[in-house]
């Protein structure tokens, strides 16, 4: 790879930057430069990472587990007193930074994937840029079957296709064990680049069992999940087979990087609201449980996320998570009440809403913080991720606010209430001339891409 020139570390591309340094600092006093990516080209030099022959430097996860215990990220995931909500957004990285689209331009997914030293580079950029209190590591659900040879690409625009989709007992065969050090050692080499470098936790995750099924068995992304579930219900047997397969590799990845300093984990089963609450918990539930189960010696937080999972956040729970991630769609408060004491949570602002004005950007962050009431087990997030025509500037505004006014001892502060929809909605009397007008001040409306 160092010999190839697409690899140098010092491009010349229409935006950022850096090396190194990130955390909770000003951008001003991190190492590397934000430019202003309107303002033309930009040096962007990849940071220079600390290797050996062997490759990056790996940490003592030890020491970097200890770095990172009292950070506000860690604590609110434990329900620990601290005295910053913290904030992150899940695909913080991606297509709404000019940063990355500059490296993308050069590069494909799989190639920034696989590459550690540009793996590293966007997982940075997005907390330099926003100063958000963890870092996701950059990779997708789908790298660990992609790199067992799987047949899987990711098409742009598309999401994950797989050319000979998994749907009978004899398909199983090509899901072997995943050996997360063989099959894909830029995912822990990148791993290990970013946690010498960063000021923040990193955040390891994978794709739960039932949301790689639901890639391997459709042959692509869905909307109604119909092989899927005629697996499931016609074929238990084999369903049960190919989710403890999937388990399997998803608890091999997630181990493998959390042994290389990653500081919690979050198991993204994004497409579970499909099921109600009883196929949840007798088709994939088990299998969800025994990844959370064998990840509980390793002792960092586990987050669990899914998407339209309002009727199924007590069952995530109890398959054995520290924290729930709650969609935009539940409210904060209502989805507080669904997942037991002592575990935490995490949400909820829509991701659409930062394609609007800064006024109603700044209501509805306040409506979001003072639906989790002060908790000191809340951790800021989007409802999902990040949307491409997202300005970057709403999401550091973002972060800014929920650092100023959030609250972690039970109260809330002075202008912090949620939104009541009597008060939001314009009244059918209202002078809005039409009933177009979105019910909220006269911001730009930006174009909806995706
Ligand atoms: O910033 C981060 O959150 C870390 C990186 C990350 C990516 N994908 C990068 C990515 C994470 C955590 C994911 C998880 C992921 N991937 C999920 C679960 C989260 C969710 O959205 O519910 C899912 C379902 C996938 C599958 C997948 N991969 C999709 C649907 C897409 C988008 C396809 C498209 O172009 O619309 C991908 C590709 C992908 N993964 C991109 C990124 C930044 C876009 C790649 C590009 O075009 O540059």
């Amino acid at each position: 790879m160092r010999n190839d020139p697409k690899m140098d570390p010092v491009v010349d591309r229409g935006a950022i930057v850096s090396s190194a340094g990130c955390g909770r600092r000003p951008p001003t006093a991190l190492r590397g430069t934000v430019a202003d990516p309107a303002a033309g080209t930009v040096r962007l030099s990849l940071h220079r990472s600390r290797t050996t022959d062997q490759g990056p430097v790996v940490a003592d996860p030890a020491a970097v587990h200890a770095r990172h215990v009292d950070s506000p990220f860690i604590r609110a995931c434990r329900g620990l007193p601290h005295d910053t909500v913290p904030v992150w957004f899940m695909r913080q990285a991606g297509r709404a930074l000019a940063e990355y689209r500059a490296i993308r331009a050069d590069h494909d997914f799989e190639q920034v994937v696989q590459t550690p030293e540009l793996a590293a580079e966007v997982t940075l950029q997005p907390v330099r840029r926003y100063g958000t209190d963890a870092a996701i590591l950059f990779s997708d659900i789908v790298t660990p079957v992609q790199a067992m040879g799987l047949g899987v690409t990711i098409k742009p625009g598309v999401g994950p296709v797989v050319d000979e989709p998994i749907r009978t007992i004899a398909d199983l065969e090509r899901l072997r064990r995943f050996e997360p050090d063989v099959d894909a050692p830029f995912v822990l080499d990148t791993v290990s680049i970013l946690v010498d470098e960063l000021d923040v936790p990193l955040i390891g995750f994978a794709g739960a069992p039932f949301t790689v099924a639901s890639y391997l068995v459709e042959g692509g992304p869905s909307r109604s999940y119909t092989r899927t579930k005629a697996l499931m219900f016609g074929d238990e047997l084999t369903w049960h087979r190919l989710m403890d397969r999937l388990a399997g590799i998803t608890l091999a990845s997630l181990r493998a990087q959390v042994e290389r300093g990653a500081s919690a984990v979050q198991l993204f089963d994004s497409w579970a609201g499909a099921l109600n609450p009883y196929d949840y918990q007798r088709f994939v539930e088990p299998h969800s449980r025994r990844v959370f189960e064998e990840l509980a010696d390793l002792g960092v937080p586990r987050i669990h996320f899914g998407v339209n999972t309002g009727e199924l956040l007590g069952r995530m729970a109890a398959a054995g998570a520290d924290v729930v991630g709650v969609d935009w769609r539940t409210p904060l408060d209502v989805g507080r009440e669904r997942i037991p004491e002592g575990v935490g949570f995490q949400g909820n602002l829509e991701p659409a809403v930062c394609l609007g004005s800064l006024d109603h950007v700044e209501a509805r962050v306040r409506d979001v913080l003072a639906r989790a009431g002060g908790r000191v087990d809340h951790v800021f997030n989007l409802g999902h991720g990040v949307l491409p025509p997202t300005d970057p500037a709403v999401l550091t505004h973002v972060v800014e606010l929920v650092h100023r006014e959030g609250r972690t001892d039970g109260t809330l502060a002075p202008g912090v209430a949620p939104l009541r929809p009597e008060v939001e909605s314009p009244r059918p009397d209202a002078d809005t001339g039409g009933t177009d007008e979105p019910p909220h001040g006269d911001g730009p409306r930006p174009a909806v891409g995706r």
